[in-house]
């Protein structure tokens, strides 16, 4: 007889909880090491250790990378003791690989799980991503406008002008005339080095981060692993993949995608209820990074639910082994 299992997302939240604290804790070690290598190894083996645990049938579909090139965690690996249900897993072991290896804000270990076939399969290309934060009317922004008329769209709905507006930008020379458009707008512009799933989730928190929209293109993986955290704490997504070449066209064939030009919404990206962990490696404005005393590390995470619109800050402290 053949068993259907049903995605207890209350049930398995606590689980995926373990899993990002398991990717921080091993990745702690090589904080402000100078090696990217080794702090993004030790946080794939321990996330792909604990995520083994779970009672889920686990694929993931926004990994490490394609089979030939990443040998744990590489898209469409199973991963769960195949006893629960039938999921989608997206995951970054270590978002901000170089922040980790300098020591500078905002490194994150990430996952989202969703039933089967509801993640978009984000080929590992460039996309082009534009955010804001709950509470503002559909489109308020869109790709389609300007980025000086986005600053002054979300300004006139969120009632102030275009000089009280903050947008948080990669900082890469593929933004310069970005960066130049939005400052001759008048807003200011929060540049990060790396990061951009923390650099989205921002938005969903404006009154405490301070940022009010993100613009500018990074990893289309990363922009399906933000969408699954605003889709828990509302706010708007939108998203396009670029392409710099014909293999990175076959990419996206191969990953599904058939509409190489089309505009990505949340709903698109993240077509069902979604479970999401973030752990802090190092500090930034949404986590606390790992916090070291004699013998104990303790560890902050963000577990939210989509479903419930859950959003619980936990905090973990575990004996150094
Ligand atoms: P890693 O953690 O893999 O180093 O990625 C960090 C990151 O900054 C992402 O957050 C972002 O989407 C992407 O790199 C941007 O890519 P690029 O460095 O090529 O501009």
């Amino acid at each position: 007889m053949s068993v259907t299992w049903k995605f207890q997302d209350r049930m398995l939240s606590l689980g995926l909880a373990r899993v990002t604290e398991a990717a921080a804790l091993a990745s702690a070690k090589l904080v402000g090491r100078g090696d990217e290598k080794a702090a993004d190894q030790a946080a794939v083996n321990a996330m792909r250790a604990q995520l083994n645990r779970l009672d889920i049938a686990g694929v993931v579909v926004i990994g490490e990378g394609e089979r030939d090139e990443a040998p744990m965690l590489f898209i469409g690996e199973e991963v769960g003791t195949g006893k629960g249900p039938a999921v989608d897993i997206a995951l970054d072991p270590l978002e901000g690989t170089t922040l980790t290896a300098k020591d500078m804000p905002n490194a994150l270990t990430v996952i989202a799980m969703a039933p089967r076939g509801t993640l978009l399969h984000a080929p590992d290309v460039y996309m082009e991503k534009l955010a804001i934060g709950p509470g503002y009317p559909t489109d308020t922004v869109t790709l389609a406008m300007a980025p000086a008329e986005r600053v002054r769209a979300l300004a006139a709905a969120k009632g102030c002008a275009p000089g009280d507006i903050t947008v948080c930008v990669l900082e890469r020379p593929r933004h310069d005339a970005l960066i130049a458009e939005l400052r001759a707008s008048g807003a200011a512009i929060r540049l990060i080095t790396d990061g951009d799933v923390a650099g989205v989730i921002h938005c969903a928190e404006a009154a405490t981060t301070g940022i009010d929209m993100y613009m500018g293109s990074g990893g289309a993986p990363e922009g399906v692993l933000a969408a699954a955290a605003l889709r828990c704490m509302g706010g708007q997504i939108y998203g396009k993949l670029l392409f710099r070449n014909d293999d990175e066209r076959a990419r996206a064939r191969r990953a599904g995608i058939t509409d190489l030009d089309r505009i990505y919404q949340l709903h698109d990206l993240v077509r069902a209820d979604v479970i999401f962990a973030a752990t802090g490696v190092t500090s930034g404005s949404i986590l606390k990074g790992i916090q070291r005393e004699p013998g104990w590390v303790t560890t902050e995470t963000l577990l939210m639910r989509s479903k419930t619109g859950s959003v619980r800050r936990m905090l973990y402290r575990s004996a150094v082994k």
